[in-house]
């Protein structure tokens, strides 16, 4: 009898410890849809943007012996802007709110078009959260001249009704007030702009004009008038004489800007705004030709881009696609435009506190709580890769895998001089490619990559590692 009560005492011990290892965590992830939005200042002569910025989050539970899980129900997502808590003293927008928008009532102040102001909770929207039309500038609350179009927002993540933050992030929230037409030196002041329109009926020469009241735009919602044509045809059939069409500086012209150089991610020095929109005349031609402005966007997974294996879902624009088990495609990568990693700190922060490096999310421990069962993103199956050292080996080295023999998890550690782009392919003995590890630019140093094999069989594997014009292979053992 005494021995029973003592082996259940050590099995009570043994299920609190397990209990005490199984504790739950939580990943909270957020980013901005678009990667940037433009809003007017000035809104006493017209508007082209209204201030009105969206956020996305999901909150992941990671608990040990179990898979992640994307949770909403039953959670709030609180946010706020540090020093920026006030948007009424940066622009008049409110002044001029009501009759811009014709609206029923005057827009209370900090308060957007979609009723939400600079702080609050974000709504819950399919699996993840989100809140749309928040009123922010890009001026914080202590400098009300320069602007900063890359601020953080904070999330914290806490039960509905509880008051424990269980996962938090800084995001940017993106904003520009660049919208060039008189800063570019190319119109002397907007009234000028709008005295162009002296044949068109109903046009308010001497009260705030909002464009898109006539000029259709999916940006904002607005159907127009037919004869009016969308605004985003006006805009780049009318300037298509700016030079150099190829160039991204014709596009900063009205799009935030040389102060604020909106595009500003991984591929920012490969390629360039006409490399994936086209010139401003494709832009305007292909809007007549039945292209919807806003909506029928560049994909990654173009034939000539990344491929189908890179692909958005069908029919659907980057940032409403889904990715590895439906999450979207911005969770790992970022906004558009922002494409992990960034030319900008803020961007980056969140990559970095998650898996200690910028970039996409590639750390499969970031959300898992072991090594996941099988391949993950775009069929990938390495756990991680992190940089080891700094130091810069002589010439490009790949060093025996370990441990070797393995099951099923090792270790592939190399190292390159110069910054370039690495392939790392696995192939079978009959030289049949079996996985892609990796396929990225990476800076110089030694790096080590984890990879799983749980899912292939036993047999000997060639790695093999392509950098620079290249390569060089090692033989892994997989005995399970
Ligand atoms: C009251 C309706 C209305 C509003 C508001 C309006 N437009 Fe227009 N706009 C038109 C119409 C109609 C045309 C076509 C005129 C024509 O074909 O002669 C036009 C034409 C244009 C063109 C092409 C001009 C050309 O010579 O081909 C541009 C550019 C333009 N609008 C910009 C703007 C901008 C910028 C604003 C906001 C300040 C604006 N519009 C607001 C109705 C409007
Ligand atoms: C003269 C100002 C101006 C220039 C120059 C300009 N844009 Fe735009 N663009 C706009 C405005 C204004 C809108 C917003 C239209 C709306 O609200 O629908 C816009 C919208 C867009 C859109 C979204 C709508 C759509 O048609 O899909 C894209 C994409 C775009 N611009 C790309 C470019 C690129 C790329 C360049 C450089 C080649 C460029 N723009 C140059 C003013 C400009
Ligand atoms: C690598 C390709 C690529 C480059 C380079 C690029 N864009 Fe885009 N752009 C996209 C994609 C993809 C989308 C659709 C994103 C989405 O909303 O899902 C997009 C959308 C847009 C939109 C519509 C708003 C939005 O985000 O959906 C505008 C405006 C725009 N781009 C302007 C520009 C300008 C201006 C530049 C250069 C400064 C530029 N883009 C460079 C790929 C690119
Ligand atoms: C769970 C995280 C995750 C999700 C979700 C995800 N990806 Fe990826 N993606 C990755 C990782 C990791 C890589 C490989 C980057 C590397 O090699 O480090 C990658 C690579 C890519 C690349 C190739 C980049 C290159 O260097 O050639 C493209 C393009 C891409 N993803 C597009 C998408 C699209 C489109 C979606 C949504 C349908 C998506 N991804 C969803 C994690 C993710
Ligand atoms: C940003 C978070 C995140 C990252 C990073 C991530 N996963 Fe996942 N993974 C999930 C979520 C969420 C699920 C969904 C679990 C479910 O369906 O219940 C999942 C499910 C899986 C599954 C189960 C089968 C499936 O596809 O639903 C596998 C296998 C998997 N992940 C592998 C990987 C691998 C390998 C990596 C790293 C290369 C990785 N994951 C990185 C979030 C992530």
């Amino acid at each position: 009898m005494k021995k029973l009560s003592s082996l259940l005492l050590i099995l009570l011990l043994l299920f609190t410890i397990s209990q005490l290892h199984s504790q739950q965590t939580y990943v909270l992830i957020g980013w901005n849809d678009l990667g940037m939005h433009c809003s007017n200042q000035d809104f006493s002569k017209m508007a082209v943007l209204p201030p009105y910025n969206n956020v996305y989050a999901v909150l992941i539970i990671k608990q040990t012996g179990q898979l992640p899980q994307i949770v909403n129900v039953g959670y709030k997502i609180e946010y706020n802007i540090p020093n920026n808590t006030t948007s009424i003293t940066k622009t008049n927008f409110w002044t001029y709110a009501q009759e811009l928008f014709g609206l029923p009532n005057p827009l209370p102040n900090n308060i957007g078009l979609t009723g939400k102001g600079l702080t609050g909770l974000l709504d819950t929207v399919g699996n993840s959260f989100r809140v749309v039309g928040i009123p922010n500038t890009p001026f914080t609350d202590t400098d009300l001249v320069n602007e900063r179009p890359y601020q953080l927002i904070h999330l914290a993540a806490k039960e509905l009704n509880g008051s424990t933050v269980l996962g938090y992030s800084d995001v940017v929230i993106p904003v520009s007030n660049e919208i060039g037409c008189v800063q570019s030196g190319c119109h002397s002041s907007e009234q000028s702009i709008k005295n162009e329109h002296e044949n068109v009926n109903g046009f308010k020469y001497n009260q705030p004009e909002l464009c898109a009241r006539c000029h259709a735009s999916n940006a904002l919602g607005t159907v127009g008038i037919p004869e009016a044509k969308s605004f985003s045809y006006r805009m780049h059939d009318q300037h298509d004489f700016i030079q150099p069409i190829n160039d991204r500086s014709t596009c900063y012209k009205c799009h935030p800007g040389p102060n604020t150089v909106c595009f500003r991610d991984v591929m920012r020095d490969a390629l360039t705004c006409q490399n994936c929109h086209g010139t401003m005349q494709v832009i305007a031609q292909s809007i007549d030709n039945g292209r919807r402005p806003w909506l029928d966007e560049p994909r990654c997974g173009a034939t000539t881009c990344h491929g189908s294996t890179y692909s958005e879902q069908p029919g659907k624009l980057y940032r409403e696609s889904k990715g590895h088990s439906q999450l979207y495609c911005s969770t790992c990568h970022g906004s558009p435009h922002t494409i992990f990693p960034s030319r900008e700190a803020n961007d980056n922060l969140q990559s970095i506190r998650l898996q200690g490096h910028s970039g996409a999310i590639s750390n499969c421990m970031v959300c898992h709580s072991s090594p996941p069962p099988g391949p993950g993103p775009h069929g990938k199956t390495y756990i991680g890769i992190k940089k080891t050292s700094n130091e810069v080996p002589k010439e490009f080295v790949l060093n025996q895998n370990y441990p070797n023999p393995f099951n099923p998890v090792t270790k592939i550690k190399f190292g390159i001089n110069k910054s370039g782009f690495v392939r790392i392919k696995v192939y079978d003995m009959s030289g049949k490619e079996v996985k892609i590890l990796l396929e990225r630019e990476l800076n110089p140093g030694t790096f080590e990559l984890e990879w799983d094999g749980r899912e292939l069989p036993s047999g000997t594997y060639i790695c093999r590692v392509e950098y620079s014009g290249l390569s060089k292979s090692i033989k892994m053992a997989l005995i399970k």
